[in-house]
């Protein structure tokens, strides 16, 4: 991080993409923004194009100085893309071969967005001179607060199979390896005749009769995940060198598999994330959250921006449901509640041609008299009620550690079992612990755990000698970890360890597991708890040995019953728990609360219809509570002494929360989400 981006306010706004409109709606969009209390565009994402109409023209950058007066007479900063994010169609008769190549060797059409072979010369020139240009031109203006680079790298391209992608693939392989010898010992290619005598001989993991070797593909998505960071640091050289004082962003995905965030968010000022939950879930509001926690933990904690969302439908899922009113409100101010500072959508004004003029924006076809517009504005002039927000952080206790590595090396084919898929595991814990009143951080597997109390670990079949050295030393200085299933096995060359796995952490976990059975779909294994609850695994079950550690929970079924399914173990001044079968939220729950309260963490006990959290400054500190329920009114009691965000009156400690309603309640004092409780109907007035 070089600059930071700290806005002392929360921004609003959207993409804005001029160049789908005559000028005369430039002046009208201006206006309109002013109305809607819009103070922060990203702009001209999409306009290689027109920027630059042909090879051999000169940059048509009229229209954009005007849009740009415009936004700065009417007092809206400027998120300024490169304009990089999709090559317009003359290149590609330029360079035939910078089109990219699929796994089964296709090479794509122009027609759609996003297309490149990150490797191409011929393309990463032509986005060299792209950027030096629009950087040059604008370096000086008054409204330039951020720049936009590219656009959702990986969204639709993240690998290239073409020969050059092999050729810069053999290129990383020699530095990470540095003499063949090494890459086949890594690469176990004594087994199937694999063994490579030269470089040259090495190629993508493209389609071939059967499996590609394992270590191999895990490569490849290292080395693709890096390919494209290479072409983020190519625009972001040119940028620091032109203009030094302003910051760069890119907007992430969030949990975009082919892309390995941790290694790309240090080399940005802020962390910016597109987010599109599903309306028609009811719980689409929980992966959210999950995303958010991700960008602001990827940015160490800082602020970032919700760079992109929908006001309503999207245009790309099979049926796109409208948010109903009040919807946009609430996924806006949760994504402030875990820590942006921007909110800002996919995109200003609706398009009215193209594959996404379905799509919803600020501004809808419909125009003015749409409810959408009014709630648009209404959440304008809400964010500045909320500025104190702007600068607080978000204080957590718990970690919940992620990897991008363990996620590819997980879904590589031939394991025990294809279900067990990284992100619907990941999810299960994240929301056990939302369900138990938690913030959350998200650690990586070598980060810095000292900060927290305790460290959940919901999958970590890929562990280095370096995680599990990590975990092992947080447990020893009284850390509380819980790890789940199918963890420990492999390291960072899908090389399994031996005598028992989890290799690395058999004495910290006081339990070694002897192998795996996974089930049948649909099929169950029982367990009984040692609360007395009777409960059931699906998916996949272990047999576990203890040799130290107690057991919390026995298998009831198969020729696993009265073996052990969940353990704890003492190791140093910490303690250890481990969970030998894929369970279902509420049993993950019912271990993580044992853990967090041995490690002195308070609970709740929280509908995840209820979005709770906490912001904090030194000396303010803000509970936020929001109900995404679509129809239930939540009774909530909350600790004594709030206050209005930004008012004087008092809340009263007992709270109705209606249907899709957010409250923002100012404390004196350090409070935590668990403080709150859902009051029982029972007790609730008539
Ligand atoms: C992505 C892109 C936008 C737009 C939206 C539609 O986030 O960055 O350009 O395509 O999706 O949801
Ligand atoms: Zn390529």
């Amino acid at each position: 991080m070089t600059n930071g981006f700290k806005p002392d306010q929360l921004l609003y706004g959207g993409d804005y993409n001029p160049e789908q409109w005559p000028p005369e709606i430039w002046r009208e969009d201006v206006r309109l923004m002013q109305e809607a209390g819009v103070n922060f565009v990203s702009l001209g994402i999409f306009s290689w194009a027109k920027l630059q109409p042909g090879p051999d023209a000169a940059f048509n950058f009229g229209w954009l100085d005007e849009v740009m007066g415009l936004l700065h007479a009417g007092g809206i900063g400027i998120n300024l893309a490169t304009a990089t994010a999709s090559p317009p169609p003359w290149l590609f008769v330029q360079f035939p071969d910078a089109r990219p190549v699929t796994w089964d060797g296709v090479r794509l059409e122009v027609g759609g967005r996003q297309l490149y072979c990150p490797s191409h010369q011929g393309f990463r020139s032509a986005v060299q001179t792209l950027v030096r240009a629009v950087a040059g031109r604008y370096s000086d203006h008054p409204a330039l607060r951020l720049w936009h680079v590219n656009n959702e790298y990986g969204c639709h391209i993240s690998e290239c199979f073409c020969d050059l992608c092999g050729e810069q693939f053999r290129v990383w392989l020699r530095e990470r390896y540095g003499d063949i010898a090494t890459l086949n010992a890594a690469w176990g290619t004594a087994f199937w005749s694999q063994q490579y005598g030269e470089w040259a001989e090495i190629q993508p993991p493209r389609q071939a009769p059967t499996y590609a070797n394992p270590a191999q593909q895990l490569d490849w998505r290292r080395f693709s995940s890096d390919n494209l960071l290479g072409l983020f640091e190519l625009e972001v050289e040119v940028l620091r060198e032109i203009t030094p004082q302003v910051p760069v962003t890119t907007n992430f995905l969030g949990f975009l598999k082919n892309v390995d965030y941790v290694k790309w968010a240090g080399r940005e000022d802020v962390v910016s994330l597109d987010a599109y939950p599903d309306p028609a879930d009811p719980l689409g509001h929980v992966e959210a959250a999950l995303q958010y926690d991700l960008v602001r933990s990827l940015g160490g904690g800082q602020r970032w921006l919700l760079m992109e969302q929908a006001t309503s439908a999207v245009n790309w899922r099979t049926r796109n449901a409208p948010k109903r009113p009040g919807l946009m409100r609430l996924d806006s101010l949760q994504a402030v509640a875990h820590g942006a500072s921007a909110v800002m959508y996919f995109q200003w004004r609706a398009s009215r041609a193209g594959a996404e003029k379905y799509h919803s924006g600020m501004l809808p076809h419909v125009g003015e008299k749409s409810r959408t517009w009014q709630e648009v504005k209404a959440l304008g002039a809400e964010l500045r009620g909320l500025r104190p927000l702007a600068q607080m952080g978000v204080p957590t206790r718990v970690a919940l550690l992620f990897n991008w590595e363990n996620w590819w090396a997980l879904e590589i084919d031939s394991k025990p079992s294809a279900d067990l898929r990284q992100m619907p595991i990941v999810l299960k814990y994240y929301a056990a612990l939302r369900s138990l009143g938690q913030s959350v951080d998200l650690v990586w597997p070598e980060g810095d755990l000292s900060g927290y109390d305790a460290v959940i670990v919901p999958n970590a079949y890929l562990l280095t000698a370096g995680a599990a050295g990590n975990l092992r030393a947080f447990v020893q200085r009284g850390g509380h970890l819980v790890l789940g299933a199918f963890s420990g096995i492999v390291d960072e060359h899908e090389q399994i360890g031996l005598g028992g796995y989890p290799a690395m952490l058999r004495d910290v976990l006081g339990a070694w597991v002897e192998e795996w059975l996974p089930l049948a779909p649909g099929a169950t294994l029982g367990v009984r708890r040692e609360d007395g609850q009777e409960t059931q695994t699906r998916t996949w079950a272990e047999k576990l040995h203890l040799s130290g550690a107690q057991a919390l929970a026995h298998f009831t079924g198969d020729y696993l019953a009265g073996g052990a399914a969940i353990s704890e173990h003492a190791f140093g001044q910490g303690r250890a728990y481990y969970l030998a079968a894929d369970f279902e939220r509420e049993d993950i729950a019912w271990v993580l609360r044992r853990a967090l309260l041995a490690a002195g963490v308070a609970v709740s006990d929280l509908p995840l219809e209820l979005d709770v959290g906490v912001s904090s400054s030194q000396d303010s500190h803000v509970l936020t509570l929001l109900n995404f329920h679509r129809t239930e009114t939540l009774h909530l009691q909350l600790p004594e002494g709030g206050h209005e965000l930004g008012g004087a009156g008092n809340v009263a400690p007992r709270l109705d929360l209606a249907p899709l309603e957010a409250r923002f309640v100012r404390y004196d004092r350090p409070v935590a989400p668990s403080d709150v409780h859902v009051v029982t109907s029972e007790l609730a007035p008539v």
